[in-house]
């Protein structure tokens, strides 16, 4: 399965709901859970308008037994109610992850934003702002404004001013299942002043649906990150220092040399205050280093990340053009989430019907976080919109917020891993990096069927010839 993921902020309106018109059938409306299924050919998912997000996500095991591989809540009333508020599979804005101090300038004008995260004496309601703040998007209901059979398009308008953030924001989400893949695109609109703005998926994976009956951990999900040479470093609050570390050969962080289970390395103590103080796990901004390729189509360069657990034989390639990722692997999780009725073992003792700590991870593609404080990474024309951009300043360094993405439930048939095609059956191999070379080598000295990569018009192809 392929999430792909886009956001286009400014745009000409890419019109994210047309492929929903092209798409087949009328949606049907909530169900009574207030939940919106939409459907693709052997996946199936659940949203709602809270914080536009995904609520179920099934698709069958390599057994043939349907799994509910995201984490959530049995019905949409309840995700208001809950006082946790995870951020179980919603759309976090105006501005993922965390702001330093609440505060950012533009332009030399400093604003500051309301905080929600790391309360302490001086600053109780918290030293920071994490995702859009008290009321970011995820605590909002979005507005439904199209439903087919295999499509869902929300809409959010977020006011000058709110959570401290200027200028008004105006963003549609559409979330489309073709066969396996699940397309996310996001397209938002600085419409009055400059502004942040950094979108991402929030969703929460377990690949068994929690119906292991060997652990209840992702611990054996194995995790690639083939472009995750670094990482943002932060301090033990999780705000970005302005380094950028190396993730050296055989360290914890270290998912880039080759697959490696998300628990290879549980033990040791580099794993340990990695994911802030007193943290042992990961809650990591991966950078992905593409530079190398020169111009690259994101839809068909290989995934930027692949997970998968042998368990279930359910894999999972998401395909992005965002150039940082974040990894976290549930520390906060600890026991005190229900599983859907959709999920999980029933009357076994050993594994009660809650999320455990270490029992899902997030998968965030976005930009690199709190670039809006760091001038020297240089991320201002992927992280700061106004209503002046020209929605074709390019591909890259263009007004794309939170890019394009897919998740792709891999079918066996997928050309560049050669797998046999089966009814329903998901491929449980990673694509080997040596595959990957091999499409690559193969493309640059043109045998390859795809074409045009290296063209000289590659941002106006890929701009206009955009299959959203
Ligand atoms: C909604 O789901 C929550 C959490 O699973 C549950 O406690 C509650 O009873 C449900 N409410 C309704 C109306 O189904
Ligand atoms: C959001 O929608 C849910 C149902 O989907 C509803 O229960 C809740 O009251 C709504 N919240 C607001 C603030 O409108
Ligand atoms: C943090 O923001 C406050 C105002 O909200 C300001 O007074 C203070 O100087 C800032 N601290 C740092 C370290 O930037
Ligand atoms: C675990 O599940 C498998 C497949 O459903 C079953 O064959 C096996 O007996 C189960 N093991 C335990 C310890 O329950
Ligand atoms: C599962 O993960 C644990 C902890 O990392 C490891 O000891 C074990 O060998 C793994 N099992 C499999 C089947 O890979
Ligand atoms: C560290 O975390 C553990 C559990 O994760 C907790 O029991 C312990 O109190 C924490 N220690 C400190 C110093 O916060």
């Amino acid at each position: 399965m392929y999430v792909k993921q886009c956001l286009l902020g400014l745009a000409v309106l890419a019109l994210p709901w047309t492929s929903a018109a092209k798409s087949k059938g009328k949606g049907k409306g909530p169900d009574s859970d207030g939940k919106y299924w939409i459907s693709g050919d052997g996946i199936k998912a659940a949203f709602i308008p809270y914080g536009a997000s995904i609520s179920n996500l099934l698709i069958k095991d390599q057994y043939g037994i349907q799994r509910d591989i995201v984490t959530g809540f049995d019905n949409a009333s309840y995700y208001g109610i809950d006082t946790q508020h995870p951020h179980f599979g919603g759309v976090p804005g105006r501005y993922a992850n965390r702001i330093k101090n609440s505060s950012f300038t533009i332009d030399d004008e400093t604003y500051h934003v309301t905080p929600n995260d790391n309360p302490t004496k001086q600053s109780p309601k918290g030293a920071d702002t994490l995702h859009g703040g008290p009321d970011g998007w995820d605590y909002r209901n979005f507005t439904v404004v199209a439903h087919t059979d295999s499509s869902i398009t929300f809409s959010i308008v977020d006011p000058d001013g709110k959570e401290g953030f200027p200028g008004e924001v105006v963003s549609y989400v559409t979330y489309t299942l073709t066969g396996l893949d699940w397309d996310i695109k996001m397209v938002a609109l600085a419409t009055t002043k400059k502004t942040p703005i950094m979108l991402s998926s929030h969703t929460y994976w377990n690949l068994d649906g929690f119906s292991n009956n060997d652990t209840s951990s992702v611990f054996n999900h194995t995790f690639h990150m083939p472009y995750g040479g670094q990482r943002v470093g932060v301090d033990n609050i999780l705000i970005p220092t302005g380094e950028i570390l190396p993730n050296k050969k055989g360290s914890v962080n270290d998912f880039w040399s080759k697959p490696k289970q998300i628990g290879a390395q549980a033990n040791d103590p580099e794993l340990k205050n990695n994911c802030g103080f007193n943290c042992t796990g990961y809650d990591t901004c991966f950078t992905v280093n593409r530079g190398h390729l020169g111009a690259y189509d994101w839809r068909t360069e290989g995934p930027v990340a692949t997970l998968s657990s042998d368990w279930s034989g359910i894999q999972l390639d998401v395909y992005s053009d965002q150039d940082a990722f974040q990894l976290y692997s549930c520390t906060q999780q600890d026991g005190s989430m229900a599983l859907k009725k959709t999920q999980g073992l029933f009357d076994n003792p050993d594994f009660p019907r809650i999320i455990p700590r270490y029992g899902c991870v997030v998968l965030e593609v976005q930009d690199f976080i709190d670039g809006i404080n760091h001038p020297e990474w240089m991320r201002d024309r992927k992280q700061i919109f106004g209503p002046g951009d020209d929605p074709r300043r390019g591909f890259v360094a263009g007004p794309r917020l939170c890019g394009c993405g897919t998740v792709r439930t891999r079918d066996r048939a997928d050309p560049p891993w050669g797998f046999q095609k089966g009814a329903g059956a998901l491929n449980s191999q990673l694509p080997r990096a040596p595959d990957i070379q091999r499409q690559r080598a193969e493309r640059a000295s043109g045998r390859s069927g795809r074409s045009g990569r290296h063209g000289p018009h590659q941002d106006e192809t890929l701009a206009s010839e955009s299959d959203w």
